[in-house]
């Protein structure tokens, strides 16, 4: 019932796309949410092409479903990401980028290694800008959403101007934790969405305890809007707990821990306002790490297998849109 031109273009059951929550969007989560029908994202910021692979294959040994690699170009050097859009062009089914200005060159790159392309957009401009650039289909990011945000609109008025002004499909991204949600964004026109903290909580995501603990007694109150956490990437916003916020402020001295490379074993510093994703493999000062939350964080009420997470939303949202008389299939635009 759930069927959508997203669906249909990716070749997924339905209409999720796993959002690439930094460290925790590990080969396993994407694995594990490509096996539940939805579109599974591996984040390979930093990885050179031979881990790039070795990741992607790990996901497809496990699902033969969709799995999408993630580049978040804030943080990825302009010199090799040719080669690593290359690298995971030849395995994933999408190659997904955020936090630059749409760039057609890597949009080729990504399709002449047969993948299709997605852009996270914050502004119709940038929308725009995504579909000429080539993009397949775009996720409309509202400053609702957990993590980094380049926008200043809410996620209903910019999915109101995404979709008048582009053709492709388009996701809907920020604050959605609910079956509910998920069904008003497809009763309003959007063909799928992008969930990010709901997946944090899942059994399969490289999250650390404690911050899974804090974002189950949290409510979407509980989280902020800032730039806190920008020792290295100055004047890039991003939405997290406050308790996280008031814990980094309060913090005396420069190192609030240390994290430990799962596969080198190397032992990293981590600085006290570090862009950095919570995972298991950080030991210190978890508190005063980021929390990345978005306004969803209410529908994190435990920690559960990523299968079940999209069958809740997609059970939820499939009996709404029966009570609301919407007959299914596509969305309403195609
Ligand atoms: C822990 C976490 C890490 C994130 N890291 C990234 C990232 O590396 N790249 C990216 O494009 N988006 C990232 N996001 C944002 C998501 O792509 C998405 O826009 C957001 O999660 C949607 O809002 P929600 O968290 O309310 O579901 C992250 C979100 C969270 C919660």
């Amino acid at each position: 019932m759930l069927k959508t031109r997203f669906t249909q273009l990716v070749g997924c059951t339905v209409p999720i796309q796993q959002a690439p929550i930094g460290g925790c969007a590990s080969p396993r989560l994407a694995a594990a949410v490509a096996e539940a029908g939805g579109l599974g994202m591996v984040s390979m910021t930093g990885d050179p092409p031979d881990l790039i692979t070795v990741k992607l294959d790990q996901a497809r040994r496990t699902s033969a479903g969709a799995i999408g690699a993630h580049f978040f170009l804030l943080m990825v050097d302009a010199a090799s990401a040719h080669d690593c859009v290359a690298a995971a062009a030849e395995r994933a089914r999408v190659v997904d980028f955020f936090y630059a200005d749409p760039d057609p060159t890597l949009v080729e790159v990504a399709h002449a290694g047969g993948a299709l392309v997605s852009w996270q957009v914050c502004s119709e401009e940038e929308a725009r800008a995504a579909a000429d650039a080539g993009c397949d289909f775009i996720i409309a990011q509202g400053i609702e959403a957990g993590g980094h945000g380049r926008g200043r609109i809410g996620l209903l008025a910019l999915l109101d101007a995404v979709l008048s002004a582009v053709e492709v499909p388009v996701l809907a991204a920020g604050g959605i934790g609910s079956g509910r949600a998920l069904a008003a964004v497809l009763a309003a026109g959007a063909d799928g969405v992008r969930i990010g903290t709901r997946f944090v909580a899942a059994e399969e995501a490289e999250a650390h305890p404690r911050y899974v603990e804090a974002l189950i007694a949290a409510q979407p109150t509980d989280t902020v809007r800032g730039d806190t956490f920008a020792l290295d990437y100055p004047g890039a916003p991003h939405r997290a707990l406050r308790s996280s916020v008031a814990a980094a402020e309060a913090f005396q001295g420069d190192v609030v821990g240390e994290f430990v490379d799962p596969t080198s074993g190397d032992r990293v510093p981590v600085r006290r306002f570090q862009k950095l994703t919570v995972t298991r493999h950080v030991t210190g000062a978890i508190e005063a790490m980021p929390h990345w939350a978005g306004e969803s964080v209410g529908g994190v009420t435990r920690v559960q297998p990523a299968a079940e997470i999209v069958h809740e939303l997609t059970g939820e949202a499939e009996q709404l849109l029966r009570r609301w008389g919407h007959e299914g299939g596509p969305s309403a635009r195609s």
